[in-house]
């Protein structure tokens, strides 16, 4: 597999190139390397940076490989999760160099979405996988599968943020009674079976124009199989450790859990107590660590938005290490 097999357009990239200016020479991390677009850039942007780029999906590093070969020794890859950071570092013999920026541009990326095998996308058929690295062993079906009707309902209402998870869990549980759920498509069939039925208990017209309503339970069974929110908050908290003085931490998210995550725990490492307002002393331990830069998280502009569905939910999140 090549780059060029496969296309991501990169979100929100002239923002993120803005966020990391103050940054011209160093080490940066690409923590979601992906098919390579904002390392690219920042490759071609400055030309005294030294690249790390991480991912969990090997057929990403393969395209991205190839597509940063140009660069030669200015870059290096690891296939591994970006929540070992740390470690990473330390097996690379980095963990005494400063680390001047990191980036997280969180979620999928196109070629795993367009790839039906991957079994992310409820447009096609494939195999209900949906793990962004297959060392891992638990794929979606082990989960629709196997989880409680409660549990189900649970994982699609938070994860998803679905108000139709009950009705959706039911019909899952019924459905594998007689035969288990293996693909995208069956699985989109009983979620648009579910969701319809309830739009009508309720004396909805179903509307054709809102989302798909798979999308949802789609996201949720994500965010499970891959367990992208688990540890999240931590692993902020460690990047702005590892940053130098001055350093920079950008985030992308893409839904508004992850983003909530990247706002609290950018405010923590402000100094904000988080402790209930009737304590009398602080117990959260919060210290100033860093200055946030986007009092707002910045989104897509009109062009951007139009030409790049994707980027329409994108929101980055920028702050600076302080001395
Ligand atoms: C949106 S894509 C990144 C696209 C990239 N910025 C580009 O411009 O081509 C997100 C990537 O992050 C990877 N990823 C998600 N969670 C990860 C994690 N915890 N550790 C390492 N990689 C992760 C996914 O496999 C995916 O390739």
């Amino acid at each position: 597999m090549s780059a060029t097999s496969f296309f991501h357009r990169s979100v929100l990239l002239d923002e993120v190139l803005t966020a990391f200016e103050t940054v011209s020479d160093g080490l940066i991390v690409d923590c979601t390397l992906g098919l390579g677009g904002h390392s690219e850039a920042l490759l071609k942007n400055k030309k005294d940076i030294y690249l790390l780029g991480i991912d969990r999906d090997l057929v990403a590093i393969k395209c991205a490989e190839d597509r940063l070969i140009a660069f030669g020794d200015r870059f290096n890859t690891v296939h591994s999760d970006f929540r070992d950071l740390p470690n990473i570092l330390a097996e690379k013999n980095l963990e005494k160099r400063p680390v001047n920026a990191i980036l997280l541009d969180l979620g999928v990326s196109s070629m795993q979405i367009d790839t039906a095998t991957r079994g992310f996308s409820f447009q096609q058929e494939g195999p209900l996988d949906m793990r962004m690295d297959f060392s891992q062993s638990e794929t979606a079906a082990d989960i629709v599968n196997s989880f409680s009707e409660e549990e189900l309902a649970n994982l699609i209402y938070e994860y998803g943020e679905e108000p139709a998870s009950r009705v959706i869990a039911r019909q899952i549980v019924d459905s594998r009674e007689t035969k288990p759920i293996n693909t995208t498509t069956e699985l989109a069939t009983l979620v648009v079976k579910a969701v319809n039925f309830r739009e009508r208990k309720m004396g909805r017209r179903v509307d054709s124009s809102r989302i798909h309503p798979a999308t949802r339970t789609f996201q949720a069974l994500r965010i499970a199989v891959n367990r992208e929110l688990t540890n999240l908050d931590k692993f902020i908290g460690q990047a702005i450790d590892l940053l130098a003085p001055k350093g920079r931490l950008a985030v992308i998210s893409f839904h508004s859990l992850e983003d909530r995550i990247i706002k609290n725990s950018y405010r923590f490492a402000t100094g904000a107590c988080q402790c209930p307002p009737r304590l009398p002393l602080c117990f959260c331990g919060a210290k100033e660590k860093v200055t946030i830069l986007t009092k707002k998280p910045l989104i897509a502009n009109e062009i951007e938005a139009k030409t790049n569905p994707r980027s329409r939910s994108a929101k980055l999140r920028v702050c600076q290490k302080t001395q």
